[in-house]
C-alpha cells in the first residue's frame, strides 16, 4: 500500500533528535566565535623593550567625563599614577575631560586604584620604571614616581635614589624631546628636621645627607634641581610642588604613616603606637585638596617650589585621640621609642599658594578621616574575604634588605 497525498511518513524520533541538536551545536558555535573574535579584538596586548602596554576596552561603565574640544584636551602623562595620590590625580584629570597615561611599576601603587578607567577611550595604562627612558608624546607631565612612606623608600635606598634621579632625568628629557611642562611632586621633608616654623619656601632646609631617610629626601632635592637646572639651560617649563603629609581613600593601609597606622590599628582593636612622647607634631591635608592644588600649580605661570598641605597643625597624641573616637573603640595607646630624624614639627606656611593660586584646603580634618575610616573597613572586609589580614608596619626600619637594581 502507498501513502496517500498529505499523509506523512512515520517521523524517526532518532532523526528529529539530531537535527535539533545540530541546530543548537551551530547557534553555541556562533556564539562561541563571537566571544573569542571580541576577546582578541578588546584586548590588546603588545611589549616593546623596557615596558609592556596593556589596553582593554570592555563595554563598561566609566565615571563621567566631561567632553573637551581637540583644542583645549591636553595629553597628560601622569608617572606613579596608580599610586595614592596619582590614581586621584588620574580620577580628576579624566573626568576634566582630558587624555591621561598613567605610568608605574607597581612597586606600592596598584591597578585596582585606576581599573575603573581601563579600556576608557582617553585612558592608558603602561607598566614601566622611570629609570628607564621613556618616549611618547604628551603636553603635560606630572612626575609623581616614587615611594613615598618611610617603610616604602627605606626598602631599597639605592632604588629610591635612582627613581628620584635617573627617573627625574628621564621625565625632564622627554618634556625636553616634546616641548611639555612638567610638574615634580617635590615633598616637605627636603625641609628636614626644620628649625624654622611655620615652613616657607625660602627656607634651604636642614637634612641629615647620611641618615636613614636621605636616600628620600636627598633623592628629592636633587630632582628639584634637576628641574631648575632644566629650566635654565634647556628652557623646559617646569612647577614644583612640595607635598605636605596627605591621607586619604586608597592610601596604603600598612605602610607605617601615621593616619595609616592609626586608622587600621583602631579597627582591629590594637594598642595605638605612638613614637617618642606623641608632642611631635604634624598637619594633615586631605587627598581632593591635593590634587586641586597640583592641578592648579601645573596651569599657572609659577616656576619657583609652592608649599601644598594644610596648616592645622595637631601633635601626634591629639591625631590618635581623635582617631579612636572617631574609630569607637577602646584601643589604649601604645608610647613606642622615637624614630630616627623624625622631624620634631611640621607645619606648611601656605600664603604663597593662596595668594597666586587662590588655593587652600576645604576638606575639614574630620570629614576627611571619616571618608579615609570608611574606606580601610571596606579594604578591610574585602581582605579577610581574601584571607589577608594586614599589620601596620613600624614608622621605622632597622634592616633594609640587600637588593639593588
Ligand atoms: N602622600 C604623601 O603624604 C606625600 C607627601 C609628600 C610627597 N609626596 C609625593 O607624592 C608622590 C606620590 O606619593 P603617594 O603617596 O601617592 O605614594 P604611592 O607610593 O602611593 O605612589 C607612588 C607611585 O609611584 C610608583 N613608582 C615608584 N617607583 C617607580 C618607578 N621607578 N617607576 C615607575 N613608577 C614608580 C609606585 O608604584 C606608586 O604607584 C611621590 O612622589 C611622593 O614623594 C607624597
Amino acid at each position: 500500500m502507498t501513502a496517500g497525498i498529505g499523509s506523512s511518513a512515520p517521523r524517526d524520533p532518532e532523526k528529529d533528535k539530531r537535527k535539533r541538536m545540530d541546530g543548537w551545536m551551530v547557534i553555541l558555535n556562533i556564539l562561541w566565535f563571537f566571544i573569542v573574535w571580541k576577546t582578541i579584538n578588546d584586548q590588546k596586548m603588545f611589549s616593546t623593550k623596557g615596558f609592556c602596554v596593556l589596553s582593554y576596552s570592555f563595554s563598561q561603565k566609566y565615571p563621567p567625563v566631561k567632553f573637551l574640544s581637540e583644542k583645549d584636551r591636553k595629553r597628560i602623562l601622569i608617572t606613579g599614577g596608580a599610586g595614592f595620590v596619582g590614581s586621584h590625580l588620574t580620577d580628576k584629570l579624566m573626568m576634566d575631560g582630558h587624555e591621561v597615561t598613567v605610568v608605574d611599576n607597581f612597586f606600592t601603587g596598584r591597578k585596582r586604584n585606576v581599573e575603573h578607567w581601563i579600556g576608557h577611550e582617553n585612558f592608558e595604562l603602561i607598566n614601566h620604571d622611570v629609570v628607564e627612558p621613556l618616549y611618547i608624546e604628551v603636553d603635560q607631565i606630572y612626575h609623581l614616581a616614587s615611594p613615598a612612606s618611610p617603610p616604602n623608600y627605606m626598602y631599597n635606598p639605592i632604588k629610591t635614589l635612582k627613581t628620584n634621579t635617573i627617573g627625574t632625568l628621564n621625565m625632564l628629557g622627554l618634556a625636553k624631546r616634546v616641548g611639555a611642562r612638567l610638574l615634580l611632586a617635590s615633598t616637605s621633608e627636603v625641609y628636614g628636621d626644620p628649625e624654622v616654623h611655620p615652613q616657607n619656601e625660602d627656607y634651604w632646609g636642614h637634612v641629615n645627607p647620611i641618615g636613614p631617610r636621605a636616600c628620600y629626601d636627598e633623592g628629592k632635592r636633587v630632582a628639584e634641581t634637576m628641574c631648575y637646572a632644566y629650566m635654565k639651560q634647556e628652557g623646559v617649563e617646569v612647577r614644583v610642588a612640595r607635598i605636605f603629609n596627605t591621607f586619604g581613600s586608597r592610601m596604603h593601609m600598612n605602610d607605617g604613616r601615621v593616619v595609616s597606622n592609626f586608622i587600621l590599628q583602631a579597627l582591629q582593636g590594637e594598642p595605638l603606637t605612638v613614637y617618642g612622647t606623641g608632642s611631635q607634631t604634624r598637619a594633615f591635608q586631605y587627598v581632593s585638596d591635593l590634587v586641586n592644588g597640583l592641578v592648579l600649580l601645573m596651569n599657572s605661570n609659577i616656576s619657583s617650589p609652592v608649599n601644598l598641605g594644610n596648616p592645622e597643625e595637631h601633635t601626634i597624641l591629639e591625631f590618635a585621640r581623635l582617631i579612636k573616637s572617631l574609630v569607637g573603640n577602646r584601643s589604649q595607646i601604645q608610647f613606642l621609642p622615637e624614630a630616627q630624624d623624625d622631624p620634631q614639627r611640621r607645619r606648611p606656611d601656605i600664603r604663597k599658594a593662596k595668594m597666586m593660586l587662590g588655593w587652600e584646603p576645604v576638606v575639614p580634618l574630620e570629614e576627611g578621616l571619616n571618608k579615609t575610616i570608611q574606606y580601610f573597613s571596606r579594604e578591610l572586609e574585602h581582605q579577610a574575604n581574601n584571607q589577608y589580614i594586614p599589620k601596620p608596619k613600624a614608622a621605622r626600619m632597622k634592616k633594609g634588605r640587600p637588593r639593588h637594581n
